[in-house]
């Protein structure tokens, strides 16, 4: 047996220490500092009986791992796991609701923290929160992930839940976050077909104001059809919300889901989204699995949803390639030699059908980004790029104009992390993709244009810092080395 590097393992996104993670949860920034706790199983590189993982940024960009916030505990507590929920401040007293489930049912429990966030203690009268009785029965599948605020008369708390087949989420009151009543559905009936395709149950829902609307992020879960994250944009009237629109937040297949914000003391709100790997981790013998998406800044724009990797992740930058004004006519090698890139640019229609970047892992290995212009989509191609994990997930695809006008331009903004690829277009269109690459590392960045020529306006190709950007605190010793057979 051989102890070797992970080449599938990302060295500047936040992932556990080993084992697996999925759902950011209580995402806050705190007397300074950022917390990101994430739904975690530290024993496997697969999803167990769930703990709250947990990691502290003072810059966004390198995370210090806490020891583990939350671990289930013997009835008649949360022995089946403490699952999604978020954090609250309540009046200085830091505050956790979370799920579990118990006799057959979930429910919400309640846990209050040290000034540090590091040290936990669960309610002793847990459970809070139970599903309403008339709905007892239509909830039993779904009653989770509880979402809480202030207003002014009081503590507001959403619940995830499924409604006749339908997603929804059920609103709650409190005075002290230790005794809720149910009040009512949020979305009004009369406003679900603006919800369509939402997903049977809404997990993870968060609410907030952006702009001078609302925003109702949900996450569907339905694993036939995809997995995904949606963000509804609104009102919000007499404790009722009424979509208007909505908008996917990330275009890839299984890739992006239960996105959870933040409000910032920069007056921003950051959005991580939990990466589900697209490979079996413990067939490949991988000791971790699931990695937290690059935190994005969401805003609305002239009534336009958008989003964007943080200003700080620049702070990753080594060397710059630069280009300007450059005519590509298939494909074009900027010499960019790393499996972490970070990748800016913008290009302009010309005679070709797609243009876009390669990232070029190995010999016949390579992930393409690319813009179709006729049919105005992005399209991320890793069927090269998948390894032995080849499947039906390879090939995805983001609208990226509406009602049929013509694409002239796109500016494409990417990061690469290995077997991560991020990619946000003009700002808004988001698309994360999952690559694992096979053969001798043998990298490069190009510039592609398919059929005929592109202009690439503008083009910043950046070398990022190789260096794992987690590191284990002293309270937890983890060993994070990789073995291979
Ligand atoms: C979403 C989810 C949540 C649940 C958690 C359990 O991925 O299913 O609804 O609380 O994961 O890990």
């Amino acid at each position: 047996m051989t102890l070797a590097p992970d080449r599938h393992r990302p060295s500047f996104h936040l992932l556990p220490p080993s084992g697996w993670m999925n759902d950011p949860n209580g995402v806050v920034h705190w007397r300074g500092r950022y917390h990101v706790f994430y739904q975690h199983n530290p024993l496997a590189s697969r999803w167990g009986t769930p703990s709250w993982g947990h990691a502290v940024s003072d810059d966004l960009v390198h995370w210090q791992h806490a020891p583990i916030a939350l671990a289930p505990e013997a009835p008649p507590t949360d022995l089946d796991g403490c699952w999604s929920g978020c954090f609250v401040d309540d009046d200085g007293t830091p505050t956790l609701l979370y799920s579990t489930a118990r006799d057959g049912e979930q429910v919400t429990c309640l846990a209050t923290g040290s000034p540090d966030l590091v040290r936990w203690t669960k309610h002793p009268d847990n459970p809070v929160m139970r599903p309403p009785n008339g709905l007892r029965g239509q909830t039993m599948e779904a009653f989770r992930d509880p979402w809480v605020w202030r207003e002014d008369d009081g503590w507001y708390a959403l619940v995830g839940t499924s409604i006749g087949g339908l997603g929804q989420a059920l609103l709650h009151r409190s005075d002290d976050l230790r005794s809720w009543t149910y009040l009512h559905a949020f979305v009004p009936s009369f406003d679900r077909p603006i919800c369509e395709d939402t997903g049977q149950v809404w997990e993870c829902p968060g609410f907030f104001a952006l702009g001078d609307e609302h925003a109702l992020i949900v996450s569907r879960f339905q694993w036939a059809a995809g997995t995904h994250a949606h963000v509804l944009l609104g009102a919000y009237r007499k404790q009722h919300f009424f979509p208007r629109r909505r908008q996917r937040l990330d275009w890839g297949h299984r890739a992006f889901f239960a996105p959870l914000t933040l409000a910032d003391g920069r007056r921003r709100r950051l959005m991580w989204g939990w990466l589900p790997e697209q490979r079996d981790a413990m067939r490949s013998g991988a000791t971790w699995a699931g990695v937290m998406s690059l935190p994005r800044e969401v805003s609305l724009e002239a009534g336009s949803f958008r989003q964007r990797f943080v200003p700080e992740l620049a702070a990753l930058r080594t060397e710059c390639t630069r280009v300007e004004h450059m005519s590509v006519r298939g494909e074009r090698s900027l010499g960019v030699d790393t499996a972490t890139a970070e990748v800016r640019c913008t290009v302009v229609r010309g005679r070709g059908t797609a243009a876009g970047i390669r990232f070029r892992h190995a010999a016949g290995q390579h992930t393409d980004v690319l813009v179709a212009w006729e049919t105005g989509r992005l399209l991320v191609d890793t069927r090269w790029s998948k390894g032995t994990h080849a499947g039906e997930y390879a090939f995805d695809v983001a609208p990226l104009v509406d009602g049929g006008r013509r694409l002239e331009r796109v500016t494409l903004h990417v990061y690469l992390d290995h077997s991560v690829l991020e990619v946000i277009a003009d700002d808004r269109h988001a698309l994360t993709a999952r690559c694992y690459p096979v053969g001798p590392a043998e990298h490069d960045v190009l510039l592609v244009s398919e059929a005929g020529d592109a202009c690439f306006e503008q083009v910043e190709a950046w070398r990022l810092c190789g260096d794992e950007v987690c590191s284990a605190s002293v309270s937890t010793s983890i060993d994070a080395a990789r073995m291979v057979g």
